[in-house]
């Protein structure tokens, strides 16, 4: 009965996040998603997409007004991307703190900016920042039909 509730209440807490496996870093997915996993979180759904500018520039809309926004979309869609569903306690946190700072330069050792990130835009990965924009992102990308095990709406 513990280990039910248990189990229960775990369930209750697990959060979904999005993750984007950015251009340079996609031949090290398999990696990625090794630290991810070792983070706690499960990839429920995965698709490798090529941003089309409108995409890039919606998706990264909120910094359309910063110098590097331009760049940014030119990145984001120079080639396939990875976009993922992590699921797990805490996952928008977790997810977080499995990929460091922004910039490769300053994340600690061990996350996965550091270990496979370049600079600020060749960064590896991309992560939703609060769980509000976690539900939007899931939505910019994918069905719900296409994420295998939802646990939260
Ligand atoms: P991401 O998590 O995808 O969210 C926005 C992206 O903008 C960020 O990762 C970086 O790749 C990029 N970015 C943020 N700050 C800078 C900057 N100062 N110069 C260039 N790119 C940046």
């Amino acid at each position: 009965m513990l280990k039910f509730l248990l189990l229960a209440a775990a369930a209750l807490s697990a959060e979904q996040t999005l993750s984007i496996i950015k251009p340079d870093a996609v031949n090290q997915a398999e990696e990625i998603d090794a630290y991810l996993e070792n983070a706690g979180l499960r990839v429920i759904a995965a698709k490798t997409v090529h941003l089309t500018p409108e995409q890039a520039k919606e998706f990264y809309a909120v910094h359309k007004d910063r110098p590097f926004y331009n760049d940014l979309v030119a990145y984001m869609t120079s080639g396939p991307v990875i976009v993922q569903v992590l699921e797990g306690e805490d996952a928008v946190a977790a997810n977080r703190k499995a990929m460091g700072s922004t910039d490769p330069a300053k994340a600690s050792p061990g996350t996965i900016r550091a270990d496979f990130g370049t600079d600020v835009q060749h960064n590896a990965v991309h992560g939703s920042d609060s769980l509000e924009n976690a539900k939007k992102e899931i939505d910019f990308f994918f069905q719900p039909e296409e994420i295998s095990c939802k646990t939260s709406s």
